[in-house]
């Protein structure tokens, strides 16, 4: 005789397969630094262990590698985390570091410039976990992104790394004011003893048309991208329209949602076979 209780447990297996809408955005912009050519030139990897949403005052919530213009990104985001999973713990200090990585198939052995830098920061209130500046040092003040007119949609990656009482920073960036000018960013994540990455994501911003040389516009194949979408995005911003990589995951909230009626569409008949076994 099968007991209820077992037919029910079978029931909720397929809960346990569905798939955290964090690790999906991690997953997501995973892929994004993949296909934008973040990894490997500018990153040999990207493991996060966390989600991170950058919400920019007027605009929302941004999606990964999403078009904006610079009067969009004038402003200092709020830098939103949220861990993979319960396992995930977020205590102690934190870099959080934005690098202008160029356009995509740039040499980033020249290096980065650098648009903010600040050290000792700490994750404050409730998932979203807010990164809080508050006590922090801020080695460079965010600087919103002023790309040379032609020069194609740069790409401006927000990464955070945990800072261990190892951290040592490096001369000429161990106190305020350092201005904003080109630095090579995997030196200054290896020489200062920086690390894990916790989490990261990116943005491009373009001034003008680009000239004939540049052709970064074909570089992220948005129908190979996990389908995701920041929980809550306004997905009001359309950025510039310059035909810059934009993607935003157009349709994917309908894509989740199939997957969700699917699950509990297997549930459904589950749960009837189960009450259908004991009324019969
Ligand atoms: C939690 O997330 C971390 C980082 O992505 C991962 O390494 C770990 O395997 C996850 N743990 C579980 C139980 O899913
Ligand atoms: C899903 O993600 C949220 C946000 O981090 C987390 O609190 C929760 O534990 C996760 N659920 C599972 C089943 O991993
Ligand atoms: C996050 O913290 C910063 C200060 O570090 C603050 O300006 C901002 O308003 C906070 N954002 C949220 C959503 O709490």
């Amino acid at each position: 005789m099968i007991s209820l209780s077992f037919i029910l447990s079978l029931a909720l297996v397929p809960l346990a397969f569905a798939q955290n809408n964090t690790q999906l955005q991690i997953e997501a912009i995973e892929a994004h630094f993949s296909n934008s050519g973040l990894v490997p030139s500018l990153l040999p990897t990207f493991v996060p262990e966390a989600e991170m949403v950058l919400d920019f005052a007027g605009v929302g919530q941004i999606t990964p590698g999403q078009a904006l213009d610079k009067s969009q990104v004038a402003p200092a985001p709020s830098v939103l985390i949220t861990p993979a999973n319960s396992t995930v713990s977020l205590e102690g200090t934190f870099t959080l570091a934005m690098i202008d990585a160029d356009i995509v198939g740039a040499d980033q052995s020249e290096g980065q410039t650098r648009h903010w830098l600040v050290n000792s920061v700490t994750l404050t209130g409730t998932t979203p976990l807010n990164v809080s500046t508050e006590g922090a040092t801020v080695i460079t003040s965010y600087a919103g992104p002023g790309p040379a007119a032609g020069s194609g949609a740069h790409r401006y990656v927000v990464l955070l790394y945990s800072q261990p009482s190892t951290f040592t920073a490096p001369e000429g960036l161990n106190a305020p004011g350092a201005a904003v000018e080109k630095y090579n960013f995997d030196d200054y994540v290896k020489n200062s003893n920086l690390g894990p990455l916790v989490a990261g994501t990116y943005f491009t911003v373009e001034e003008g048309t680009a000239s004939a040389t540049v052709s970064s516009t074909a570089a992220v194949v948005t129908s190979t991208l996990p389908v995701a979408t920041a929980s809550g995005t306004s997905g009001s911003t359309s950025g510039s329209g310059s035909g810059a990589p934009s993607p935003t995951s157009t349709g994917s909230s309908q894509s989740n949602g199939a997957k969700g009626s699917k699950v509990f569409s297997v549930e459904v008949l589950l749960i009837a076979f189960a009450l259908g076994f004991f009324l019969g």
